[in-house]
């Protein structure tokens, strides 16, 4: 559990705050690029609490700007984006996607020279393999990170982007929550449903597996290991990269199943951003029962609202969907469908969780060591003005994988980690071939 003071400081990332001070030390995943179009219409974007509007100028260059207008601040959402800029549509300011004001019409020639003098607040923008980021901080930004999955062209990835009605961290603990899968998504999933050379059937067989915990460079490691085959344990191997980067276990380790993005709108509203190689299928078991869906057909429409991007039909207004007699018959959880049952559940623990009333126990240690070292970077930033992890290597994401694994029973987290992911590294890393069944890696 944390205190109150600890809880907030963690949790909240307005300007001015230390995690929202830690925050603006990254790039952000903002948008798609398919998001905006040139001249297209201008999208209200909310990002660490701070209301801002994306656009594409003619010539492609994306602009984000705050989106009140600096002469009598009107919504530029309003504007005419158009010939290399947004026009206010009060009194016709022009501002082009570095925030200059291009033009000044409503005041009389002399006067234009004031325009030099104006400039809406605006935040440097980098376009990589169709994604948009965003770096919100004060001077000059540092290279984007290089995520692996980033760095692959847009056709050999599948970008994915769901929103969540809570904060960032609680949304962000349920991916570093190894202990979740077996009861939420798996409760009613039996041995005999996975095929005899699966290793997820450990998972079912065994549901209080032990967890090793270790701190990275970028971030934290975890493994949550259970007695396989004789001479042989069960991985499920998942990390927490700063600021808000995670890589579940949901496939084979070495598959290159993508990492994940818990990029706070602000502090009670999330965009999870889904990097996957288009090329992985991974196995799904009990399907029936737990429900997978087509994550692109389950969303309502967009909408212009400062939350209206990709939002799930179920909320806390039709209490995510839940269907009592489908828990009662069918499905321990009585949703259907893995993100929902995520999405369902860390929107239920409220707008801020109340991490005050919690009793962490040792499957959540994981979740305990991340806050540590959150909250250890905020308040080192703070007051000794350190730069937090990966905020000036961004080299050090390069190291990323996660997956499940059989390993020889006597290794720790940190041989079979280094194992698999030079195994992963061998096998031609990302541009590995298509992964279509489990991986059993040879470990050494
Ligand atoms: S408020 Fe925008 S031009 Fe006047
Ligand atoms: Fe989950």
């Amino acid at each position: 559990m944390l205190n109150e003071e600890e809880n907030s400081l963690i949790a909240r990332v307005g300007k001015g705050t230390p995690m929202g001070e830690l925050m603006r030390r990254y790039w952000l995943p903002a948008l798609v690029s398919s998001e905006l179009e040139a001249d297209g219409d201008p999208l209200r974007l909310m990002l660490l609490g701070e209301k801002l509007l994306a656009f594409r100028d003619s010539d492609g260059r994306i602009g984000v700007i705050d989106h009140l207008c600096p002469h009598r601040c009107a919504s530029l959402f309003y504007g005419r984006n158009e010939q290399g800029g947004i026009r206010c549509v009060y009194h016709g300011w022009k501002f082009d996607v570095a925030g200059n004001c291009l033009d000044m019409p409503n005041v009389p020639e002399p006067q234009q020279s004031f325009k030099e003098r104006v400039k809406a607040p605006a935040y440097n923008v980098a376009e990589r393999n169709g994604v948009v980021w965003v770096y919100m901080g004060d001077g000059e930004a540092p290279p984007l990170p290089e995520i692996p999955y980033n760095l692959l062209p847009p056709e050999r990835l599948n970008i994915t982007l769901l929103q969540r009605e809570c904060n960032w961290l609680q949304a962000l603990e349920g991916d570093i929550d190894g202990s979740h899968v077996d009861f939420l998504h798996g409760g009613s999933r039996g041995v005999a449903d996975y095929p005899p050379d699966d290793p997820r059937r450990f998972g079912a067989l065994n549901r209080a597996p032990e967890y090793e915990v270790t701190e990275t460079d970028w971030g934290t490691l975890y493994g949550a290991k259970r007695a396989a085959d004789p001479g042989e344990s069960y991985w499920r191997i998942g990390q927490f990269i700063f600021p808000f980067w995670t890589v579940t276990p949901s496939s084979p380790f070495g598959a290159g199943a993508g990492v994940r993005a818990w990029v706070p709108m602000d502090d009670t509203h999330v965009m999870l951003f889904t990097f996957r190689r288009r090329e992985i299928t991974a196995p799904q078991i009990g399907a029936d029962r737990v429900g997978f869906r087509d994550k692109g057909s389950e969303f309502l429409p967009n909408t212009t609202d400062w939350y209206g991007r990709f939002r799930m039909p179920i909320n806390r207004e039709n209490d995510h969907g839940l269907d009592r007699k489908l828990q009662r018959e069918v499905n321990y959880t009585g949703v259907m469908g893995i993100i929902e049952q995520d999405h369902a559940i860390t929107e239920s623990m409220g707008p801020i969780a109340e991490r005050t009333k919690e009793h962490l126990v040792v499957s959540d240690h994981m979740i305990a060591v991340t806050r540590r070292r959150l909250i250890e970077a905020a308040r080192k930033l703070r007051d000794q003005g350190a730069a937090p992890p990966c905020s000036e290597d961004p080299s050090l994401y390069a190291n990323v994988e996660g997956g499940y694994c059989l390993a020889p029973a006597a290794d720790s987290i940190w041989d079979v980690y280094n194992a698999q992911f030079a195994a992963f590294q061998a096998a031609g890393g990302l541009n590995r071939e298509v992964v279509s069944a489990p991986l059993k890696l040879e470990v050494r």
